[in-house]
């Protein structure tokens, strides 16, 4: 793995001990809060750096989201772990791994991925904690995510359907259930039935019985139980470890282009994913964060319903579904595929203020002759459209104009220094920085853990 190689003294060093000492000393040179945001619409292969840099970090945190969001990570032998609420850095003992409070947590899931982590040898006590501000993810908001989209029917949002929406629903309502009221069992029954009856009277096909409430009541006095060594004041921990100089690495889920107040509303997540969520999801301020590295595909894939202007429709988009195995990970569901958009990743770039970005999938465009970068919007009379619009019918008709690169025809995943990539692939990764202006530190070339070059 070239990023766990120590730096090496030597001075006649080979190209690829070179290579590898660079990437360790980018990597320490990190800030002591950085952070690895999604700048598309998802999807874009966050897990892979995660883990790659989760290593050489104190503290990995969740801020957003729930178990919508998905990590596969694998072990020093090469065994896979697939992570929907449990930080990336898990399988680095060393590492603290915290749920923040923007989290909404489904305590049955996260139970389930923490037996596999122990069955697997991955100890968990006293290495996971969980916000007690916390929202709790019941089972019901999971089934109302679906009565919700077969309501809204051809206009379905394409949700993961696990929840997430009507969980913060609940907490923007006032009425949902934080980790802390595990502590008050007397309590928690009424609050439970409040929650249920409300989806109760809002969905007609919601069939809550009195039965529903006391099995879900005695589940969660097992969870609480179980849970209790988990539950942490994650604001005060967080900032104690900021004050005792910790290194700590933010692991967003989702992407900005799904932000819920920068995204391409409605069709969205209900959290904010992008910089602003990570101050607000774990209780940390604004001056404290540092570098924040934005992850991006080659190119731009997307799942569910809703605007994509450089969308390649048709069976146009099979070379890059195919090649980049754009399938769900659990609905198996072909994602729509299309170029990369120049327009919409300066949007994110502007709104997180990256230092740096992690282009993906670099390897995915390596049998086209040609490549295409979505440089501008344009409206039906030619007027240009200054930046990523608000207005959803401004986006289902405005017209992207292109740049045409060369594309290199060879394979490059087995190449790890920049300079040996070809010609083309470099001048395809350099027009991206010239057009967003930040700079490509890092590039992927396949999916294996070391598939990675740094720049
Ligand atoms: P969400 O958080 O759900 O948005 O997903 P993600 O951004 O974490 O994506 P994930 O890490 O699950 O990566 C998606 C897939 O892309 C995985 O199967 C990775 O192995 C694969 N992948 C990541 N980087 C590369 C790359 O550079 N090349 C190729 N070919 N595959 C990659």
């Amino acid at each position: 793995v070239v990023c766990s190689l120590k730096p090496a003294a030597s001075s006649s060093l080979s190209l690829a001990e070179s290579a590898a000492s660079e990437s360790l000393s980018r990597i320490e040179s990190l800030s002591q809060i950085s952070g690895v945001l999604g700048s598309q619409w998802g999807d874009e292969g966050k897990g892979k750096l995660v883990d790659i840099l989760a290593e050489h970090f104190d503290i990995v945190a969740r801020c957003q989201g729930g178990a919508n969001a998905g990590h596969t990570i694998y072990n020093s032998e090469g065994k896979k772990f697939a992570l929907h609420l449990v930080p990336s850095g898990i399988l680095n003992e060393e590492t603290l791994c915290v749920i923040g409070n923007g989290v909404v947590v489904h305590l049955p899931g996260l139970f389930k991925e923490i037996d596999g982590l122990e069955a697997n040898g991955v100890c968990c006590k006293g290495r996971i904690l969980v916000s007690d501000r916390a929202h709790l993810l019941f089972d019901f908001h999971q089934e109302v995510d679906g009565l919700r989209e077969a309501e809204l029917n051809k206009s379905f949002i394409g949700t993961t359907r696990r929840g997430i929406g009507p969980c913060y629903s609940s907490k923007m309502n006032r009425n949902g259930i934080r980790v802390s009221d595990l502590r008050h069992m007397d309590t928690f029954p009424q609050k439970l039935h409040n929650l249920l009856s409300d989806a109760n009277s809002r969905f007609p096909d919601f069939n809550y019985t009195p039965e529903m409430l006391r099995e879900e009541v005695e589940n969660y006095k097992r969870y609480a139980e179980r849970l209790e060594p988990f539950i942490a004041d994650t604001v005060h921990v967080m900032n104690e470890s900021i004050a005792n100089k910790k290194k700590i690495l933010v692991e967003g889920g989702q992407a900005t282009m799904l932000d819920i107040d920068f995204g391409t509303y409605p069709f969205v997540t209900s959290l904010s994913p992008s910089a602003g969520g990570i101050c607000t999801g774990l209780g940390i301020a604004p001056r404290v964060l540092g570098d924040l590295i934005g992850v991006v595909k080659a190119y731009t894939s997307r799942v569910g319903s809703g605007p994509f202007p450089t969308e390649i429709l048709g069976q146009g988009g099979d070379i890059l579904r195919f090649a980049g195995q754009e399938f769900g990970t659990t609905t198996g569901r072909p994602r729509r595929c299309g170029w990369l958009d120049i327009v919409a990743l300066k949007f994110c770039c502007q709104i997180n203020g990256f230092s740096s970005l992690n282009l993906t999938k670099l390897d995915v465009l390596s049998d086209l002759p040609e490549i295409k970068l979505g440089v501008a919007y344009k409206q039906d009379d030619g007027t240009p459209v200054q930046s990523f619009p608000a207005d959803l019918q401004l986006l289902e008709q405005l017209k992207v104009e292109y740049e045409v690169l060369p594309g290199w025809l060879s394979d490059i995943s087995s190449i790890r220094n920049y300079s040996e990539l070809p010609k083309a692939a470099r001048q395809y990764v350099e027009r991206i920085e010239e057009l967003v202006g930040v700079p490509i530190h890092y590039i992927g070339i396949g999916p294996g853990r070391d598939a990675l070059i740094f720049k």
